[in-house]
């Protein structure tokens, strides 16, 4: 049975597509490699952990000796890398743990990959590694990297370093850069989660700046078909964008999520922007659209719908992140402000 092994499976996007990969790929083993920081919650797991083709690892990608024992152990045939420190506000507030995780962590498992020989690679990058648009344009594969906060840099940082292991030694890897996702299990620190979570107590929605900023959102979902399309399809070497075709300015983001939960405008809270706060995001995904047949399936609104179902239903999975430790963060991020 052929083994696929995803690092920083227990976060928002790892457990996403853990879970559609053992619903859609029958006959694979999948392990799963996680530090369980604050962002990782193995009950995003939950219903498949007795799945006897899954295997939780609990481990760093940035301790040598645990990666080699995991990678000798499994032998995996693929190796997806999630594993990261994920939001722009905490890498504003101390980059370290993201130049440890993302760039030192992305380093330590491809020498292990290289060490077993592992055949493909796929690291999981980011749309922000470009920076930030204007008005108008698009980014694609060619556009320069200009990375504007510390996690877009140590973002940026692997990725030169995945193609210089491509150049180098031959390394067999793609990397793919997608755009802002959506969906169920992102972690309430997150613009979306966070902002319905905060209205169904009708606490105040912290809308940075103007609320002029505009993301292209993209469903979860989606991301991880595109993710397994370059896996399996992907040539070595190349990078391939994704995005959900649905650029929308975070102020008008908020108002369509107060409407949808039926509350009001008046939780709106402006409050000073995030310290180089990137404009705009959008992708230009012709590449992966033409070369890997892929397409995003989901209209925005009716996601949209569907995510703000999923967080009615699970309110206590919510109630437990920010009842936790999350909470010092949320002190130091809005205390005061809100
Ligand atoms: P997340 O913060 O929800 O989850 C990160 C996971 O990585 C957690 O389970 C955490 O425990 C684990 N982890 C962190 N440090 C680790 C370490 N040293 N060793 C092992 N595991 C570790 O993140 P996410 O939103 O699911 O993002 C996953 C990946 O996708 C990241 O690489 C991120 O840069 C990328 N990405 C995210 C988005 C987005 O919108 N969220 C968009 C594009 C790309
Ligand atoms: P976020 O979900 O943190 O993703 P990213 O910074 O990686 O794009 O933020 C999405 C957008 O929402 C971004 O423009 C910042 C803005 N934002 C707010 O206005 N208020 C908030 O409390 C948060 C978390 C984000």
């Amino acid at each position: 049975m052929p083994t696929l092994l995803v690092t920083g499976g227990c976060g928002f996007i790892g457990a996403n597509f853990i879970r559609w990969q053992l619903q859609t790929h029958a006959d694979q083993k999948v392990v799963n490699l996680d530090k369980l920081t604050y962002a990782g919650n193995p009950e995003n797991l939950a219903d498949v952990a007795s799945d006897p083709r899954y295997v939780f690892e609990h481990g760093d990608i940035c301790d040598r000796e645990f990666v080699d024992r995991v990678l000798k152990d499994h032998q995996p045939d693929l190796v997806v890398n999630f594993a990261a420190e994920s939001h722009v506000d905490r890498s504003i507030l101390d980059s370290g743990p993201f130049v440890r995780t993302n760039i030192v962590g992305t380093q330590i498992l491809m020498d292990a990959c290289r060490a077993v020989g592992t055949q493909r690679y796929l690291q999981v990058s980011t749309d922000e590694v470009y920076g930030s648009l204007g008005a108008e344009g698009f980014f694609t594969e060619e556009t320069p990297l200009a990375p504007n906060s510390p996690y877009s840099a140590s973002k940026a940082a692997a990725d030169l370093l995945v193609r210089g292991y491509v150049h180098t030694f031959g390394f067999p890897a793609v990397i793919t850069r997608c755009s802002n996702n959506y969906g169920p299990y992102q972690f309430p620190e997150k613009l979306i989660p966070l902002f319905i979570s905060n209205a169904l107590k009708d606490q105040a929605l912290p809308v940075y700046g103007t609320g002029h900023n505009v993301r292209d959102w993209i469903h979860v979902l989606d991301h991880g078909r595109g993710i397994d399309a370059a896996l399996r399809r992907g040539r070595v070497g190349e990078v391939y964008n994704f995005g959900g075709h649905s650029e929308v300015r975070n102020i008008d983001l908020t108002l369509t999520l107060l409407e949808l939960l039926g509350k009001p405008k008046t939780l709106i809270k402006y409050v000073t922007d995030r310290p180089g706060h990137d404009l705009r995001y959008a992708i230009d995904c012709a590449k992966a659209e033409t070369e890997l047949g892929w397409k995003p399936q989901y209209n925005f609104r009716d996601g949209l719908r569907e995510t703000i179902d999923w967080y009615l239903a699970n309110t206590a999975w919510i109630d437990r992140i920010k009842s936790g430790e999350y909470r010092k963060y949320y002190e130091q991020q809005y205390g005061g402000r809100l």
